[in-house]
């Protein structure tokens, strides 16, 4: 019986008004499961209050059995976490600390220093010395507070234009173009174990804004300035984005050192959708992820949220929404199903046997069964147990009569590998 059935079943049974209903699981492997043998790190970003949402059961079951990251959505951010001079508001941050510890998680510090979200007390600074002497204070206690338990920091946000020049800020204004080096000097004091990160959205392909990115991070890297790494945001639209030119301007940032992060991804479609608006977001997730994990420094996949209700896209584009890759009740959506592919493809080129592809029924071994029931599917019978998204062995995006013959060939021992073959 499955969760959802054992769910109602014990709902009606205990007669309770407030009973909550486990998510319904989605088909096939948990993206967690796919992404660690790619050495992928694959997140959420979490509310504050996640912890006492109503439906906070669900939700801290999807995420302990989907993600190995999770970014605080605004907790840490500094109006948040030190609201006035020298007092810490470290609770809700410690809260989702411990939960990721529990489910062996990383956590993705994020943000330090930014236009947005900051205090009053810290705004209301106008002389260079003492800004940067709070700036480094600020970054020694949360840093030094969190030290050994968060992987990378976030440590600049958003500090550019679109046109590739630096973005208004009290930070520029009072402190000068240096203050994105301080920045990052002070967190490799604070802590130097910890990954530094600069973070931004719409750079994630070649443009003005990440021409400005790439030059001010070759020159700190020339000045000795510390930066592990380069966070794209990637909060797209519906009309996705030119993967040639995405894979292209990782390659740069990738020659550089820089490990890459998808810090904050989402794919917003109109807000009265159609099927094909979920397909063709599934695809955009599709295209991104492969991009990803065929660079080896894209280190991580990171969705900003998990059900789409809860995303941030409606209050700040109010005709569009739904762009993650679960619907209200947390069912897995196309763009779920279309990751997991992604991920679960990812390995055939180099792995034989890649982790599950092929073994449509579940059973641990790939035979004549996992041939037939793919076969069966095909002709357009629905077999039992059949787990679709192991079907697709030669990654084409069908599940089709080639399927089935690679999985015999392979069971007679004809191929070792499934290897993209058409
Ligand atoms: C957003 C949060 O999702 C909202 O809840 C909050 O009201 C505003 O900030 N870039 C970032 C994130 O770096 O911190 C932003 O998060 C989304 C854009």
């Amino acid at each position: 019986m499955n969760k959802v059935k054992k769910g109602v079943i014990s709902c009606l049974l205990m007669g309770l008004l407030l009973c909550q209903l486990p998510a319904a699981e989605p088909e096939g492997d948990r993206l967690k499961d796919l992404a660690e043998p790619l050495g992928l790190f694959i997140g959420f970003s979490a509310p504050t209050n996640f912890y006492s949402m109503s439906d906070t059961i669900v939700y801290q079951e999807v995420a302990a059995s989907e993600f190995n990251i999770v970014t605080p959505e605004n907790a840490m951010k500094l109006d948040a976490i030190c609201p006035t001079q020298n007092n810490y508001n470290f609770g809700p941050s410690d809260r989702l600390v411990q939960f990721a510890r529990a489910h062996g998680m990383q956590v993705h510090g994020h943000t330090l220093i930014w236009y947005s979200a900051q205090p009053n007390w810290l705004v209301n600074i106008h002389s260079r010395d003492q800004l940067l002497s709070a700036m480094n204070n600020v970054i020694d206690v949360i840093l030094g507070h969190f030290a050994g338990q968060i992987l990378l920091w976030d440590v600049v946000n958003e500090a550019f234009n679109e046109n590739g020049s630096y973005r208004s800020n009290f930070w520029l204004n009072v402190i000068g173009e240096d203050y994105i080096d301080h920045a990052f000097q002070y967190c490799r004091q604070a802590d130097p174990a910890v990954k530094l990160i600069y973070n931004d959205y719409n750079i994630a392909e070649i443009n003005q804004k990440s021409d400005g990115v790439y030059n001010m991070i070759e020159s700190m890297i020339f000045r000795g300035i510390p930066i592990d790494g380069i966070g794209f945001q990637m909060h797209i639209t519906d009309a996705g984005i030119d993967y040639q030119n995405f894979a292209d301007n990782m390659a740069r940032f990738a020659a550089l050192g820089l490990e890459i992060y998808i810090t904050e991804m989402d794919v917003r479609i109109p807000i009265i959708y159609t099927e094909s608006d979920l397909n063709n977001q599934a695809e955009i997730y599709r295209q991104v992820i492969e991009r990803c994990v065929d660079q080896p420094a894209c280190k991580a996949i990171q969705f900003w949220g998990i059900p789409d209700k809860y995303s941030w896209i409606t209050s700040v584009f109010p005709e569009s929404g739904f762009p993650l890759l679960f619907d209200d009740d947390y069912n897995a959506k196309p763009a779920y199903y279309a990751v997991q592919q992604a991920l679960a493809c990812a390995g055939s080129v180099s792995t034989p046997v890649p982790r599950k592809l092929g073994d449509v029924n579940g059973d641990d071994t790939i035979n004549i069964i996992d041939a037939l029931l793919t076969a069966q599917f095909y002709v357009g019978l629905n077999p039992d147990g059949f787990i679709a998204s192991r079907a697709d062995v030669n990654c084409d995006g069908n599940i089709d009569i080639l399927d089935a013959l690679l999985i015999a060939r392979h069971f007679v021992g004809l191929i070792d590998s499934f290897s993209y073959e058409h």
